[in-house]
């Protein structure tokens, strides 16, 4: 695991696109597993700035979103797929074909849905590359507390926490309650595993996730289980954490003897 200390939002940001946009030139023809949220709004300006700039070409990568709200069409304002449209894909070059993103406006068959979706990542080779947020309650993806560790792409109810995060897009009608997620076992078969996490209500469940015990009661606990898993936080989410001079050694020398896991 490692762990890398940033200032602020902006270099959380810098770096995440510059690990994203390395792993793009190593392989062009990339899979990757992406995230919506506030957290990924300035890491996808970065990247947009590279491609606009002539420096990052998406033409072979592959993508597959994690989660989507089920009962939003993908035209709702709120849907994931709309964000994903104007924060990213109709900035950059990803042909649409290679667009994966979970249809929230299914209705019934969920399962069905849901192991598609899995087919069609085992189809592209599976993740390469696995980028995630963090809910303040440590769900990544829409795996709420008490998430099977083992879990795959399903239906997923929404906790009450999330809802309570989610107020402020919905407006006064209440937002969706449940969302299809990627499974805590579908993220932990990615290759790599990048999570970005900013600001101070961010700091509880980041040291949960890298410090305390493994449990279903902070999914992204299971990410301990990864051989390879970059976490990227500013100093306010980093805050809790009890080892952060150690993990500030372990960057000094991973940029030393192994520079390759940092760009
Ligand atoms: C979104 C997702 C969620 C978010 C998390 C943090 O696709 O999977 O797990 O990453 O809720 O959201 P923000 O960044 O808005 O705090």
């Amino acid at each position: 695991m490692l762990v890398i200390l940033k200032r602020d939002n902006e270099e959380v940001n810098e770096q995440a696109a510059q690990l994203i946009a390395g792993a793009i030139r190593k392989k062009p023809s990339l899979t990757l597993g992406l995230a919506t949220g506030n957290t990924m709004v300035g890491l996808y300006q970065h990247l947009v700035r590279l491609h606009q700039a002539g420096l990052l070409d998406f033409s072979e990568v592959k993508t597959f979103n994690l989660d989507e709200y089920l009962g939003l069409p993908g035209s709702h304002r709120q849907s994931f797929q709309h964000f994903m449209h104007e924060n990213f894909f109709r900035h950059v070059n990803v042909p649409p074909p290679n667009i994966h993103i979970p249809d929230g406006s299914i209705r019934g068959h969920y399962e069905v849905y849901c192991a598609s979706y899995e087919q069609s990542i085992r189809a592209a080779g599976g993740i390469d590359l696995q980028l995630l947020g963090i809910g303040r309650n440590g769900h990544i993806g829409f795996n709420e507390p008490t998430s099977s560790l083992a879990s795959r792409t399903r239906l997923k109810v929404l906790s009450r926490e999330t809802l309570d995060d989610n107020a402020k897009f919905f407006g006064p009608a209440e937002g969706p309650s449940c969302a299809i997620t990627m499974g805590i076992g579908t993220i932990l078969e990615a290759r790599r595993v990048l999570l970005l996490a900013t600001g101070a209500s961010k700091a509880a469940a980041v040291a949960k996730s890298i410090e305390g015990p493994i449990t279903c009661a902070v999914s992204a606990s299971a990410l301990q289980l990864h051989p390879d898993v970059t976490f990227v936080l500013d100093e306010p989410a980093a805050a809790q954490l009890t080892q952060r001079d150690y993990y500030h050694r372990v960057l000094q020398m991973t940029a030393l003897l192994t520079p390759e896991r940092l760009s």
